[in-house]
């Protein structure tokens, strides 16, 4: 009975948010900074894509590529010494591909506030054994806050959606409609 129910849990079709959110922990040092001991935007966006991929992978259990990073909105930013947590949610899954919600706070060391430095939405895609994208589970958003997402993610498929035949080598989507 219990292996069971193991396998229909391993099995279901779909997932909620809280189960992949992945939470990655950095301490800035000087060979992250730039000239003036600020972090690097391109380092901030590594870790953040990285715990992204993680989130992505943990609920396809498959491997997963980044797609297309959105435009990254640098809040503020961090120094050498700082300490900063990165939290990466899934916001919807479409078919294969998945969108991803990544904010990242600084925090000195002897400070108590984490302060929002970054936020960034990214979209990646599933991939089988052959390297094919590849359906993942279905998202199913249970707080205020993740349907809020949920119902964003369609607006921001739909943006890059008309966007794909203005710029050149973009994208082919909405195979089908969510
Ligand atoms: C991402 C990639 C797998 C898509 O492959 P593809 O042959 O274009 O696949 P498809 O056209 O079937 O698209 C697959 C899904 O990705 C989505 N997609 C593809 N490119 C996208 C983009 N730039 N932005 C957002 N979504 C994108 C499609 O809408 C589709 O979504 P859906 O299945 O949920 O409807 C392929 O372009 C690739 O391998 N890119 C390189 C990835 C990489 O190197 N990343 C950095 C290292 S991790």
């Amino acid at each position: 009975m219990l292996y069971q129910i193991l396998v229909l849990m391993k099995n279901k079709k779909y997932k909620f948010p809280s189960e992949s959110e992945t939470i990655k922990t950095e301490v800035v040092c000087p060979t992250d900074t730039n000239p003036m001991g600020m972090l690097k935007g391109g380092q901030l966006i590594l870790w953040m894509d990285m715990a992204a991929a993680g989130c992505a992978q943990i609920h396809s259990d498959m491997t997963c590529v980044t797609a297309a990073i959105s435009r990254a909105n640098f809040i503020a930013f961090a120094e050498t010494g700082d300490i900063i947590t990165i939290k990466a949610k899934l916001t919807r899954v479409f078919n294969t591909s998945m969108e991803v919600f990544a904010n990242a706070f600084a925090r000195k060391v002897k400070g108590s506030k984490n302060q929002l430095i970054c936020e960034v939405y990214f979209v990646f895609v599933s991939l089988d054994d052959k390297g094919n994208p590849i359906n993942a589970p279905e998202l199913k958003p249970v707080t205020e806050s993740e349907k809020k997402q949920f119902a964003g993610a369609r607006h921001r498929r739909n943006k890059y959606s008309a966007s794909k035949n203005m710029e050149p080598g973009v994208y082919k989507y909405e195979k089908k409609a969510n």
